[in-house]
């Protein structure tokens, strides 16, 4: 075998040893599996109004954007989407990007001016840490949720333009983050506020506006918001929603926006029909925290640790990374898919299955589900 694919196996070999292997397993449509691992929390992916709308979209534009957005992938249903968005999340402007990923890559990079410090939560995602790496700032990375480490930081860069990076609902243990006092923090200090309301988007804030709504941060002028449109809103794609101004600088320097090709138009047409469904979703909304406080409630009863849920984002640690593995396993054996966290995917050393509840799920499957995980318990 040649020099590198042997020592591409090694490295397998030691993280198998770890208990860090990851395999793909292909879904096939319609399975009967109970789903607690993917992210469609108002189960819009399969709503009968998105699909419409994405194949209205698909015969009427074709499968792909056919460029990128700034050559001829712009189309009026991306716009229309941009202006939905913007109105939701109560922002000047938004901007769609092919990912949730491309959009904290631009955002972060674009809030970046020389001599820019970041600081940034120790449990945020991958995304915003790449940004931050991409970006070449300074960062200080602060312990999680920790308002005084954050203006502790700010003291010490007097002087600097700062940002603060954070997501609203964290995706591994489905925690809040303290916005309002990041934000006064943030604006005391003269920085900027940038919040990825991945998970909470459709779930939490009024109308499933988000986090940074949910806070009472919408539209201030020194906060930016990203989001996905993969998770509550059951398509793919990013955001990033803020004043005018910075996105006009993202449509104009944003390298993942302007040398990626635009989302497919079918994408963008069923996240619209999904935005509409989201807002007037307050009755799905109830029913993810009733599921919420139902799972921590029967799995605490039965002696798991479990995660204090703000969203839809319920996490129950594991002794180990082998034992997460194993007790995942044995739940899709029995027909429930759960996500299984183990570092480096966890900010700390905990290995944890993560549920995401899903309204798209039928009551009593979820329930039932509940009663795989205890049994399943290492
Ligand atoms: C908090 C957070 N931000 C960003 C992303 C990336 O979004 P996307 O999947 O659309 O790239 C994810 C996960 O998908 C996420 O959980």
């Amino acid at each position: 075998m040649a020099d590198w694919l042997a020592a591409l196996d090694r490295r397998a070999e030691l993280r198998a040893k770890a208990g860090l292997t990851r395999t793909l397993r292909p879904r096939v449509a319609g399975d009967a599996v109970v789903d607690l691992a993917g992210n469609d929390y108002l189960g819009l992916a399969t709503h009968p109004e998105v699909t419409a709308a994405a194949a209205r979209a698909l015969s009427a534009y074709g499968l792909g954007a056919t460029g990128s957005r700034l050559v001829r992938g712009s189309t009026d249903v991306h716009h229309a989407l941009e202006d939905a968005l913007a109105d939701w999340l109560g922002a000047d402007r938004a901007l769609v990007f092919s990912s949730g990923y491309l959009a904290n890559l631009a955002a972060v990079r674009g809030l970046v001016r020389p001599r820019t410090l970041l600081v940034s939560d120790a449990h945020n995602h991958a995304s915003l840490i790449d940004g931050c790496r991409i970006s070449g700032a300074e960062t200080v990375v602060t312990p999680h949720a920790d308002v005084a480490a954050v203006a502790a930081a700010l003291a010490a860069a007097p002087g600097r333009p700062a940002v603060v990076v954070t997501e609203s609902v964290f995706s591994v243990d489905g925690d809040l983050a303290p916005l309002a006092e990041l934000h006064a923090v943030a604006r005391r200090h003269g920085a900027l506020l940038l919040v990825d309301d991945a998970h909470a988007l459709g779930v939490t804030g009024p109308a499933g506006a988000g986090g940074v709504a949910a806070a009472g941060l919408a539209g201030e002028p020194d906060v930016v918001i990203t989001a996905t449109l993969s998770k509550a809103l059951g398509g793919a794609g990013g955001v990033v929603a803020g004043p005018a101004e910075f996105v006009r600088h993202l449509v104009e320097t944003g390298r993942t926006f302007i040398f990626d090709t635009a989302p497919p138009p079918a994408v963008a047409a069923g996240v619209l029909a999904a935005v509409r469904l989201a807002r007037a979703g307050d009755a799905l909304r109830a029913e993810l925290a009733d599921r919420a406080a139902l799972a921590v409630r029967r799995l605490g009863a039965a002696g798991l640790a479990v995660s204090a849920p703000d969203a839809a984002v319920v996490s129950v640690t594991a002794p180990g990374p082998e034992a997460a593995t194993a007790w995942a396993a044995d739940c899709r054996d029995r027909g429930v898919a759960v996500g299984c966290f183990r570092p480096p995917s966890t900010p700390d050393s905990r290995s944890r299955l993560r549920l995401t509840i899903s309204a798209g799920v039928a009551r009593q499957d979820f329930e039932r589900a509940l009663d795989v995980i205890v049994e399943c318990a290492p």
